[in-house]
């Protein structure tokens, strides 16, 4: 054998046994697995009278056309295409935690329910939640 070859050899039985160290690294880290994308945002805006009233203006100007006085789900706009969810019921398709419609409004799901990122900024936002809460009570 020459010592080229005996070398090669050398370095060859090396990345086997760190090969075989990495397999036997469990699967899984050991930490809890974070999900920071998901994380539930708590509602940092109290739903007081003026928030609501607040969240009320945005609504009736931006969201009412589609969703309708009362969140039923019957503006003049709804015939233009989505099926329109209605607000009073407790069936929320995409998460009923407050930090859940936060994220649908902002981040929007469908052609016709937009992200609202750009037109309101977040305590906007959680007024507007405040709001929609309202409206299953006046059912
Ligand atoms: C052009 C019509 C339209 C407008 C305007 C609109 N939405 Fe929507 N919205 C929809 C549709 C359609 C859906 C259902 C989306 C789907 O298919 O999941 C929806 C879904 C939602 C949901 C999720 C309901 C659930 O069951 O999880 C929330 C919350 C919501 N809209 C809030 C708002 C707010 C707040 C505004 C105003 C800032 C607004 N929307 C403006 C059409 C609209």
């Amino acid at each position: 054998m020459t010592r080229f070859a005996c070398l090669g050899w050398l370095a060859a039985a090396t990345a086997g046994v760190l090969a075989g160290a990495a397999f036997a690294q469990p699967l899984r880290p050991p930490e809890p697995h974070r999900q920071t994308e998901r994380q539930v945002l708590e509602n940092p805006v109290p739903a007081t009278a003026d928030s609501v009233a607040t969240g009320r203006q945005w609504y009736v100007f931006m969201c009412r056309e589609c969703h309708g006085n009362t969140g039923l789900g019957d503006g003049d706009m709804a015939h233009a295409g989505g099926d329109i969810p209605d607000f009073t019921d407790d069936v929320w398709l995409h998460g009923s935690r407050d930090g859940d419609l936060f994220r649908v409004i902002k981040e929007g799901v469908t052609a016709d329910m937009q992200p609202y990122a750009d037109r309101l900024d977040d305590e906007d936002i959680w007024h507007v939640v405040n709001y929609l809460r309202t409206l299953a009570d006046r059912r």
